[in-house]
């Protein structure tokens, strides 16, 4: 019997994928977890319940009291937010991936899914279509943990069988929920205020290529990997995985097939740095081969069905 804990459920993926979850594992089997006890809108036999992750005590009294066998880890400060508060984001983004390994270690839960990024890479990486061995200097407090972390995950793995699993996410956009302090968030703001007739002022330059993603093939994606044979996972550090490139400029033209009169003017900050350090684009063969990684979006397809996604939302906040 599969169940699962969502850690960091009222987030921008965890939103997404604890109804998801519900809706592979029954609602009954999902617990979805956050600093606050998360509003479920979409299946209401899903538990909510309020955790801070650094607490182990609470952490390891809820995987008990509710028979948990896989936790999906999404709490963490993003890279913006962590060059506010370096100290911190590191306590949080290792402490907290460290407690559920040493849970997973002692046999209380069988499965981890933990999201890695782009952000492992730095400037001394491969810009382009960055290979999954690519060198590694990331420069971003985020990044530092996330390769530290990834790192982490293959130990457990070798030293003591922890079936942890982890992709490397790129920007993630999708319309049902807001990012939350990233530097890819550009992206979906601008889809936003698009949506809703609004200009929008860009915190990267025109020509500042990213890699981006649809939520849907992201939650795809760590799904077909969750479900995926462990001996089809030969890559316990992160898989890379890619769908969709391209820069704020390119962005604007292809939302002006849609909305023509949308515009988008420039005032970069330091979150331009933090862009520079990063590819514009991943290799992901290895996920292709290993599991059949395949999303469904291109750019086109994910701007147009996120236009269309925010259209059908009133709130232009
Ligand atoms: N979207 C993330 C960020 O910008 C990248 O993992 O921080």
């Amino acid at each position: 019997m599969r169940r699962a804990l969502v850690i960091g459920a009222g987030g921008q993926i965890g939103t997404e994928l604890t109804t998801r979850l519900a809706k592979e594992l029954g609602g009954l089997n999902v617990v979805a977890s956050d600093l606050n006890a998360p509003k479920i809108s979409e299946n209401t036999a899903i538990l909510s319940l309020n955790l801070d992750v650094l607490d182990q005590v609470r952490l390891r009294q809820i995987v008990v009291d509710h028979e948990i066998s896989e936790i999906y880890h999404l709490a963490a400060t993003l890279s913006a937010t962590a060059e506010k508060n370096p100290g911190f984001s590191w306590h949080l983004n290792m402490q907290s991936l460290l407690n559920i390994l040493d849970l997973a270690k002692e046999g209380l839960i069988q499965k981890v899914f933990w999201p890695s990024s782009v952000a492992v890479f730095g400037p001394g990486s491969p810009k382009s279509n960055t290979p999954q061995n690519a060198f590694m200097n990331p420069n971003t407090v985020y990044g530092i943990s996330k390769s530290a972390g990834e790192n982490w995950c293959n130990y457990y793995f070798e030293k003591y069988n922890v079936d942890v699993r982890s992709l490397r996410f790129p920007g993630l956009l999708g319309y049902k929920s807001d990012p939350g302090g990233g530097t890819t968030d550009y992206a979906l703001w601008a889809l936003k205020n698009a949506a809703h007739d609004t200009p929008y002022i860009s915190f990267l330059e025109n020509n500042s290529g990213l890699p981006m993603m649809h939520m849907e093939d992201a939650i795809n994606g760590i799904i077909k990997l969750m479900n995926a044979k462990s001996e089809q996972v030969k890559v316990r550090t992160a898989y890379n995985i890619s769908s969709a490139s391209f820069t704020p400029e390119e962005l604007e033209k292809e939302i002006q097939k849609f909305k023509p009169a949308f515009e988008i003017s420039y005032q970069s900050d330091f979150r331009q740095a933090i862009a520079n350090s990063w590819p514009d684009s991943l290799d992901d063969s290895e996920a292709r081969l290993d599991w059949d990684w395949n999303p469904k979006y291109n750019f086109s397809s994910m701007v147009e069905n996120i236009l269309e996604g925010f259209k059908k939302t009133s709130d232009p906040n």
